[in-house]
């Protein structure tokens, strides 16, 4: 899909991922409506964006994980530029470290998987009737193996990659594409959350995801996504060689766990010395 002449809605827009796809679709000639918790940092892109392309862009302060909020979202976007052509639910918690509280639990899964079933249940009906419409999930590389120090973000991500793969299989049959981005290590708040913890565990949890391979910049990330739009690929890999490591755990998901463990033990050790 070319992105020039659509409308998009990006939620944790308010910069990192979010605030790079935002620029970066409306460098290709989408609109967009970006939305975050955060409505300053929202609004701050936006700015950014419409000084150089005037009414692209609007910003949206959203809880995506409230459905009132949602479907304000999603009326606010086809009030401003009109029915939505791709969602980007890409706003996301780092979750709590190691098993974590029921209370970080609950908003983990509200953000990371809830808002994406919510969403697809408001875009859906329009779209299965207008026979076209595309949803990109925001997942993580830990959505197909795992996230040493949280087991929130490592199976919140999972239940996202999960969903994203039963919308592509349930609809893509009726005109209705997905992708699911799936990174490693992006420079971003998120990324750094573990590391400023204070816990062990949290500080492992980053260090895990920057010693797998390269950091990359968002805006580096948002190239990768609209080149994979254009080609209406599932499967968003800016790191490639996550497929390896993917296929290395299908293929003997034991010898894998076992690698997991090690490689835990020996960021745990570097974090003493
Ligand atoms: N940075 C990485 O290394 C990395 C790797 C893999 C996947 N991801 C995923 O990328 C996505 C974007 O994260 P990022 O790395 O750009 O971090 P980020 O912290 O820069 O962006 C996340 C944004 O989501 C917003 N947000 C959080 N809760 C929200 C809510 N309830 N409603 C609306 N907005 C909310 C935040 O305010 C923030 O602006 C997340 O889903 C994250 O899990 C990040």
């Amino acid at each position: 899909m070319q992105v020039a002449g659509k409308i998009a809605v990006v939620t944790g827009g308010g910069g990192g991922i979010g605030g790079a796809l935002a620029a970066r679709l409306v460098r290709d000639g989408a609109r967009v409506v970006i939305a975050d918790l955060d409505a300053d940092a929202a609004a701050d892109v936006a700015a950014a964006i419409t000084w150089e392309h005037p009414g692209t862009a609007v910003a949206v302060g959203a809880d995506v994980s409230d459905i009132a909020q949602l479907e304000a979202l999603i009326a606010r976007a086809e009030a401003e530029f009109g029915p939505v052509d791709v969602y980007f639910a890409n706003a996301g918690v780092a979750g709590p470290v190691g098993l974590g509280e029921d209370g970080p639990w609950a908003t983990a899964l509200d953000v990371n998987l809830q808002a994406h079933v919510r969403a697809a249940r408001l875009l859906l009906p329009g779209w299965l009737e207008r026979g076209e419409g595309y949803f990109v999930s925001t997942a993580s590389a830990a959505g197909l193996l795992t996230q040493i120090g949280s087991a929130a973000y490592s199976v919140t991500k999972h239940a996202a990659v999960g969903f994203a793969e039963w919308l592509a299989v349930t609809y893509g049959d009726r005109g209705i594409r997905v992708s699911c981005l799936c990174p490693m290590g992006v420079e971003t708040a998120l990324l750094r959350a573990g590391e400023n913890s204070g816990d062990a565990l949290g500080a492992a949890a980053t260090r895990a995801v920057t010693s797998a391979g390269a950091v990359l910049t968002p805006d580096e990330v948002a190239e990768i996504v609209l080149a994979a739009l254009d080609e209406e690929r599932f499967l968003i890999l800016p790191h490639p060689e996550v497929l390896e490591m993917y296929r290395r755990k299908g293929a003997d998901y034991d010898r894998w766990l076992s690698g997991m463990r090690q490689y835990q033990r020996r960021l745990l050790e570097d974090a003493k010395s």
